[in-house]
C-alpha cells in the first residue's frame, strides 16, 4: 500500500483564493488510478484552507472565540469544498474513494473507519482541516501522513509538490538532493518560512518525512506539475527527492 499526500499547492493556486487546479488534479487521479497500486490519499488545503485560517488566526487556539467561530465554520467548509472537487476527480478516474474527514478531531475511531474502508475495497481520502481538540488547531495533511504511515502496511509514502523535492537550499537549482538517508536529512538546515502558511511550508512537511522514515516507511518528494511523475513514484522509479527508510 502506498501513502501519496496531493499538496495544496498542486492542487490549487496559492495565490488566488479558493482556486481549484482542476487538469492537473484530474491528472494526478489518472495517474494514480493507472499505477494500479493499493493508496490511501491525503490532500493539502491550499488556497481553500490557509487564507481562511490565518485570517481567522486558528493556528493560534482561541484568541478571539467570538469571531473564530466563524472562520471555524468558514475554513471548514472551504476544504470539503475542496475535497469534494478531488473526490470527483478521483471518481472520474475510476478510483472507489471515500471521504474521512479528520474533523472535530482525530481519534481511534478515524483510523477504524479507514481501516474498515479499506477492508473493503475502498479508497480513504482524508484532508487537511481545522480540528477542536480542546482549544482550536490545525492539522495538516502531512501530519495525516504521518498517521497512516504509522497505522497501516506501507509500503511507502510519496509527497507531490510543486516543486522537484527538497533542495538543500531552495535559492540553489542544482542542490536538489536525489537521494538520502533520514539521518543525512537531519543536516540540512531549513529556513523557516513560518509566515508563509498556516502549517510552515516545507520546513514542516520535512518534519514529518523525518518521523515517517524513522518509522520505517520510505518518502519521496515530487513535482506533481510534471505529467507522469507520481505515476513513476508509485510503481517504485522517482524523480526527485527519495529519502530511505531508517533500517
Ligand atoms: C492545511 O493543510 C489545512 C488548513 C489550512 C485548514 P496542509 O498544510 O496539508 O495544506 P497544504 O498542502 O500546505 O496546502
Amino acid at each position: 500500500m502506498i501513502v501519496i499526500k496531493l499538496g495544496g499547492s498542486v492542487i490549487t493556486d496559492k495565490e488566488k483564493d479558493s482556486h481549484f487546479n482542476k487538469r492537473i488534479t484530474y491528472r494526478l487521479a489518472e495517474e494514480i488510478a493507472s499505477a494500479g497500486k493499493k493508496a490511501l490519499i491525503v490532500h493539502g488545503a491550499g488556497s481553500f484552507g490557509h487564507p481562511q485560517a490565518k485570517r481567522y488566526r486558528l493556528n493560534e487556539g482561541f484568541v478571539d472565540k467570538k469571531r473564530q467561530v466563524e472562520g471555524i465554520s468558514l475554513t471548514h467548509f472551504s476544504v470539503r469544498v475542496l475535497n469534494l472537487k478531488v473526490m470527483e476527480a478521483l471518481r472520474h478516474a475510476g478510483i472507489p474513494a471515500v471521504s474521512i474527514p479528520p474533523f472535530p478531531f482525530i481519534d481511534e475511531s478515524f483510523i477504524e473507519k479507514a481501516k474498515v474502508a479499506v477492508k473493503d475495497g475502498l479508497v480513504p481520502v482524508t484532508f487537511g482541516d481545522v480540528v477542536l481538540d480542546g482549544n482550536v488547531s490545525i492539522i495538516s495533511g502531512d501530519i495525516l501522513m504521518e498517521i497512516f504511515a504509522r497505522e497501516f502496511e506501507v509500503e511507502r509514502a510519496i509527497f507531490v509538490t510543486n516543486v522537484d523535492g527538497i533542495y538543500e537550499d531552495p535559492e540553489r537549482k542544482d542542490s536538489l538532493i536525489k537521494e538520502c538517508t533520514v539521518k543525512e536529512l537531519e543536516k540540512v538546515f531549513f529556513k523557516g518560512n513560518a509566515g508563509a502558511d498556516v502549517t510552515s511550508g516545507m520546513a514542516g512537511k520535512v518534519k514529518s518525512i523525518k518521523e515517517i522514515a524513522y518509522s520505517g516507511v520510505e518518502v519521496d518528494v515530487i513535482n506533481g506539475r510534471k505529467p507522469g511523475r507520481l505515476k513513476d513514484a508509485i510503481n517504485g522509479i522517482v524523480a526527485g527527492t527519495r529519502v530511505r527508510k531508517n533500517e
